[in-house]
């Protein structure tokens, strides 16, 4: 990995081990009931048979590893692999006595605690590498000959309204903010779909077939609550964390942001239109 490549890697670990990894942990319960539909859509399409060997990469808190623990059975293997030690601490804490151990590391880089694996799975856990062409490179190299990678990732910012209006909120507020670079590690990495080919094809991996499917997710916590968490997460908290906004500012931010997320208010909750892409590919060498 060249020098920049490293400076790279190691500001994402420095990120998902300050403070955003604790409030991860604290809103896991959150972001797991809105994740939902989309988490049972990506197992559904992974296609898990009991016995096998499973890595999920990027595990966070392990909800997706419990699951997949469930579903691999007593005669299966699952491991978490992540680069938060508080998100790892906390999946640790949940694993019960099933059939799933946790690593933390470098998944683009650090050698892997598996081999002969037949499925690679990420739930929004693939997005940061500084290399993603090396990196999955790397991960495919645990991976069964035939085995499969399948993960699910956001889609374009203009089709995801929730990614955009906190951007939309600051630069009113605030002024002209930098726009996303494309492909720049971070959630929005994979919008595009012609690059998600493009770094697995030269991964080598093959067969790679992407569905971009539209989605409601569904949030039962309040407008005014709906938007701190949003200054809190994705890349409103990325873009607001580096600018120099006092909390008075900060709340004023929120109290814009209730305003339109209030317009999404149904009886059920606030609904979030959100675009992701699901990606399969199989390891082709
Ligand atoms: C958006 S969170 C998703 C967490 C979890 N998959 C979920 O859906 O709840 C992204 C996760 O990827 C992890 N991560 C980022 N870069 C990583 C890397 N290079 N290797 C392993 N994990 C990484 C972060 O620490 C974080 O837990």
């Amino acid at each position: 990995m060249s020098d920049d490549m490293q400076t790279v890697a190691e500001q994402q670990r420095q990120y998902w081990n300050s403070p955003v990894g604790e409030r991860w942990v604290s809103n896991q319960a959150t972001l797991d009931g809105m994740f939902v539909p989309l988490t049972e859509a990506l197992i559904e399409y992974a296609e898990i048979k009991p016995g096998e060997k499973i890595l999920d990469v990027g595990c966070g808190a392990g909800t997706t590893t419990r699951i997949l623990a469930a579903k691999a059975g007593a005669d299966g293997r699952v491991f978490g692999v992540d680069i938060s030690t508080a998100l790892l601490s906390a999946a640790k804490a949940q694993a019960g006595d099933g059939p799933l151990e946790f690593f933390e590391g470098d998944a683009g880089s650090a050698i892997l605690p598996m081999e002969n694996a037949d499925l690679i799975i990420s739930r929004f856990g693939v997005m940061f590498f500084a290399d993603t062409a090396r990196a999955f490179s790397h991960m495919r190299k645990v991976l069964n000959p035939g085995g499969r990678l399948c993960f699910v990732c956001w889609g374009p910012l203009q089709d995801n309204p929730w990614f955009q209006m906190p951007l939309d909120v600051i630069a009113e507020r605030l002024g002209p903010i930098e726009p996303i670079t494309p492909r720049a590690p971070g959630p929005l990495a994979f919008a595009q779909t012609d690059y998600v080919e493009e770094f697995l094809g030269r991964a080598r991996f093959g067969n790679i077939e992407i569905k971009t499917r539209d989605m409601q997710l569904i949030c039962r916590h309040g407008p005014s609550e709906i938007a701190g968490f949003l200054m809190e997460f994705g890349p409103g908290a990325r873009v607001l964390a580096t600018l120099d906004v006092d909390e008075e500012t900060r709340q004023q931010l929120i109290v814009d942001l209730t305003e339109r997320v209030t317009a999404f208010k149904e009886k059920e909750g606030v609904r979030i239109p959100a675009s992701l892409h699901y990606v399969r590919a199989t390891n082709s060498s």
